[in-house]
């Protein structure tokens, strides 16, 4: 970003994002730790647990393993802020997704928690977009 403002953002929001990684990873320990072969194997969790064991390995939903290749930078501010304002979006979109397929409060609980953070995310960058909208 062209000044500290920006990297002020990016450092805040880059943090709490790793924090959300570790939410999420605790999360799905605590809900499959105890579960057997069987239960993994009837969730659609046998080839990841063929791989993995009951080890964390950060995937999509596809089993598609996380890559760089998930960030989108241009070098342009703009144009980089667009994007990760998308990305917010995206993130809001799947966390609601996820708390329409579970009853269980003690998922639905954090995942309201995090689904807000991303909407948080979304307009701070916004405002960072609209600022540099003003200077560049
Ligand atoms: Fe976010």
């Amino acid at each position: 970003m062209p000044d500290d403002r920006g990297k002020a953002l990016l450092t805040d929001i880059g943090t709490e994002e790793l924090g959300h990684i570790e939410m999420i990873s605790t999360m799905i320990y605590q809900l499959t730790k105890d579960a057997t072969i069987e239960e993994l194997e009837a969730a659609g969790l046998g080839t990841n647990y063929a791989e993995h064991g009951n080890g964390l390995y950060p995937t999509d939903s596809n089993g598609v393993p996380f890559t760089i290749s998930y960030f989108a930078t241009t070098g342009d501010p703009l144009a980089d802020l667009y994007e990760n304002m998308a990305a917010e979006q995206k993130a809001r979109a799947i966390y609601e997704n996820l708390i329409d397929m579970t009853k269980d409060p003690d998922v639905i609980g954090p995942l309201l928690w995090l689904r807000q953070r991303e909407i948080v995310h979304f307009n701070r960058f916004k405002e960072l977009y609209e600022y540099y909208k003003t200077i560049l």
